[in-house]
């Protein structure tokens, strides 16, 4: 079959084409009636005249059902008035498969739940694929920095052994009679490959299974986990706040359009060009106690905290060398006080929270044998990782960069749910 696509229409200004879609919506005038076709690429209109298509097709036309299959021949025309930029006359219109009558989403409002029952098809409406080609771009707008970086990538296996994140949210399974977990995080196997290639990154699914209903918690979420071998905890710190920056670059570069659909006002983001604020947890927390903001030091950030903290900036702040109990058992200690481990979060603004997560990782065998034993992990599950310290320990670190909250936010999300195809939440499975 040959054809071109919506998005390429404007190539063919002047002459004839052939598109294949779906009957988007119709506005009707007498003998003309206004058919926006969508095929993905994007959306057209597409004028029948009745006088020309004859009174059989006109009405045939007249009474298609929304999301009706059809393939469309006509003439091309730019049009500056037309959605697109660009206008096609009906020269022949087959109809390849009528849908029924009732099509669930209308153009009307819907609730969340009856969307959210209903993604399959959602996802055909303009601002989910503005969304899903926002997504796109962002994931190869990582993949593009990190090998600029010279990163390789090297994928983490999705059954695991051992814990990664803690405990308390681990998706159990049964493996051949044997529990085994859906991984929290490929870290620990990034710093097994970090010590075989050096700079390293895997970019994939990962599962927590969060008791948490709010508008950033995901069952299942991409993340990104870039991982260096001899590198600082600034230099951990520094890749986080170019990757977040040239990603931000890209979708902002390449899917203006598409930003223009959500209707997002870009400012937040086109000021990521500056540097972002670093600051270290107690001056966070210096900064909350100044400004009225009630916090406990030594906790860790809940949701009200990060968004208090980011609207101080207006720009994603990275908070650095968090209160040791609050963080993992594989994160080194500041030599410098030894209250405080070196870790970072990338907080992004507008409430969207945590969207990077990183540090320094423990390089003694000793520190992390104790570690585990007081957070309560299985040494034995361990073992693997302890070689890691046993043969060429080094210092190395890296980050995780959660992808439906980088997307939420480059698209201005009220939830991380609509940032991935189909969402896995607390009491949500289908479709
Ligand atoms: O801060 P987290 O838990 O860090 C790690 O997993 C490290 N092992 C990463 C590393 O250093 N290689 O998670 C990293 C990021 C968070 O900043 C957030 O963006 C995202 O993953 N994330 C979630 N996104 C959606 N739903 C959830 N339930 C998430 N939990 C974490
Ligand atoms: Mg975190």
């Amino acid at each position: 079959m040959t054809g071109t696509t919506i998005a390429r229409l404007s190539e063919h200004d002047g002459q004839t084409a052939t598109i294949r879609g779906w009957l988007y919506n119709r506005r009707s005038k007498g003998k003309i009636q206004f058919l926006l076709l969508r095929d993905g690429s994007g959306i057209v209109q597409c004028v029948a005249l009745k006088n020309e298509l004859g009174d059989d097709v006109f009405e045939r036309l007249d009474g298609l059902p929304y999301e009706s299959t059809v393939e469309v021949e006509g003439a091309v025309k730019l049009d500056a008035r037309a959605p697109g930029g660009v206008e096609m006359k009906i020269d022949r219109i087959a109809v390849l498969a009528e849908a029924a009558p009732d099509y669930p989403i209308s153009k009307q409002a819907h609730g969340p739940d009856h969307l959210l029952s209903h993604r399959h098809l959602w996802l055909r409406s303009k601002r989910q694929a503005a969304i899903m080609r926002i997504r796109d771009e962002i994931v190869r707008a990582i993949r593009d920095f990190m090998h600029q970086r010279d990163f390789v990538n090297v994928d983490a296996p999705i059954f695991t052994p051992n814990a990664c994140e803690g405990t308390t949210n681990l998706f159990e399974v049964d493996y051949h009679d044997e529990t085994v977990f859906l991984t929290q995080s490929g870290q620990l196997y990034n710093e097994a490959t970090a010590a075989a290639l050096g700079r390293v990154y895997c970019f994939g699914p990962t599962f927590r299974a969060e008791k948490s209903k709010t508008r950033r918690h995901l069952q299942e979420f991409w993340m990104m986990e870039p991982e260096m071998a001899f590198c600082t905890f600034d230099e951990v710190m520094d890749l986080a706040e170019d990757c977040l920056r040239y990603v931000i670059g890209r979708a902002l570069e390449h899917r203006q359009r598409d930003l223009a659909d959500l209707e997002r006002d870009t400012t937040i983001l086109e000021r990521c060009t500056e540097p972002f604020p670093r600051i270290t947890y107690e001056q966070a927390v210096a900064l909350m106690h100044e400004k009225g903001h009630e916090f406990e030091f030594g906790d860790d950030f809940g949701a009200p905290d990060e968004t208090f903290i980011s609207e101080q900036f207006q720009q994603p702040v990275m908070i650095h060398r968090y209160p040791k109990a609050v963080k993992a058992f594989y994160m080194k200690e500041d030599p410098e006080d030894s209250r405080f481990a070196l870790g970072v979060d990338v907080i992004a603004p507008e409430g969207c929270g945590e969207i990077i997560g990183g540090g320094q990782r423990e390089e003694s065998i000793e520190v992390l044998k104790r570690k585990i034993e007081e957070h309560g992990l299985p040494e034995e599950a361990f073992r693997w990782y302890l070689d890691l310290r046993r043969w060429g320990s080094f210092p190395h670190g890296g980050f995780g960069l959660g992808l439906e909250r980088t997307v939420g936010w480059v698209c201005g999300l009220e939830h991380v749910r609509e940032a991935i195809p189909f969402p896995r939440t607390l009491y949500r499975m289908y479709p």
